[in-house]
């Protein structure tokens, strides 16, 4: 028995940061924003909104979409770079707000991490050892971009998808995952203390060799693909659609050329919501649902790439899940 995704669900701040707000804070433009990301605005948590907020929101959205009872929920896994502390976890804190019970625990692996959960979410329904899991990737970046640096505070918004997992029917199911890391390429993307503080004592804050980040995520967003597909004996002719990590418009272009797909396959849906790390990839899935790009029986990618380096993607054969535009 294959682990299907029964519906995708979302919550974003209503906070919303402009490229033109951005121009107030740092030498930058709308259109060098526009034109090397494809980012128009993202989504900024207040002060007083955390990862486990918008967790908690997104989760319950799935969950509604599907007709599912909170409380029948067995495991969460939950994603994300940016807890509300180091312990407990955003997905024990999540629990305890939809009243679920079972295992529950985050994964980081930066923005690979949505990719890591499902994985990890996965071997415990088609186990049996969950019949109801929640996998949510939230991030509140704002919180740790430094809004000084114009290489990294352009990029990075703020957000929570979640999908739930059960059982699935027929062949429908995630077919193949392969995850992966690079532990050598550490330095070109971190969190290190910024210099805000004493010293080693600042305010924790994003680092990134963006060029370098670039070169890898176009390499590995077609070969992890490739990977997966093979792995799920699926041809890349037969996918309906691929869904990147939404990390830069740019990044989705070049890999969707080295792929030799069209826009028509490759989602980009970075626009409105920016680098949400572990956030984008279920974002961009629930809009391209919205949008009526997916139907029972498509079979569809999800891959990402993220710190570590890491990077993931799985082949999944679409059960068909409930839609519902709002949020
Ligand atoms: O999800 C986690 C993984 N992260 C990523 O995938 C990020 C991958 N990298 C990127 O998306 C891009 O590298 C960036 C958007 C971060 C930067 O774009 P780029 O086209 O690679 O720019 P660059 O770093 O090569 O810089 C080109 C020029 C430089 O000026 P000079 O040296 O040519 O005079 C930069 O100083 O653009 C300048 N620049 C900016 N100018 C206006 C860098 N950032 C900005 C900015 N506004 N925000």
């Amino acid at each position: 028995m294959l682990t299907s995704i029964k519906s995708v669900g979302s919550h974003v701040p209503s906070g919303i940061l402009t490229n033109a707000d951005l121009e107030k804070m740092v030498e930058t433009s709308d259109t060098w924003i526009r034109e090397r990301t494809g980012i128009v605005e993202r989504r900024i948590a207040a002060v007083d909104e955390s990862a486990t907020d918008l967790a908690a929101e997104a989760a319950r959205d799935a969950l509604a979409i599907a007709g599912l009872r909170p409380e029948d929920t067995d495991l969460i896994v939950c994603s994300t770079s940016t807890p509300d502390s180091m312990f407990p976890s955003v997905a024990s804190r999540v629990q305890d707000r939809l009243g679920a019970h079972g295992p529950a625990f985050d994964v980081q692996a930066a923005c690979t991490g949505f990719l890591y959960a499902i994985s990890v979410a996965d071997r415990f329904v088609s186990g049996g050892e969950a019949r109801q899991a929640v996998v949510i990737g939230s991030e509140t970046l704002t919180k740790i971009v430094n809004f000084k640096d114009r290489g990294t505070c352009v990029v990075f918004g703020d957000g929570a998808g979640a999908v739930v997992l059960g059982p699935g029917s027929g062949s429908a199911g995630i077919k193949s995952c392969v995850l992966g890391s690079d532990g050598s390429g550490g330095d070109l993307i971190y969190v290190a203390p910024g210099a805000d503080g004493p010293e080693g004592r600042g305010r924790p804050e994003i680092r990134m060799d963006g060029r370098r980040v670039f070169r890898f995520a176009t390499e590995i967003l077609a070969q992890a693909t490739l990977q997966a597909l093979e792995k799920a004996n699926v041809r890349l002719e037969d996918v309906k659609l691929i869904v990147p990590h939404q990390a830069n418009a740019r990044i989705i272009e070049a890999a969707a050329k080295r792929l030799g797909v069209g826009a028509d396959v490759m989602v980009n849906d970075i626009a409105n919501y920016g680098n949400t790390s572990t956030a984008s990839i279920p974002l961009a899935l629930k809009d391209s649902l919205a949008a009526g790009r997916l139907k029972r029986g498509d079979h569809l990618v999800l891959v990402g790439f993220g710190a570590g380096l890491t990077w993931g993607a799985c082949v999944i054969e679409w059960e068909g899940a409930p839609v519902r535009v709002a949020a």
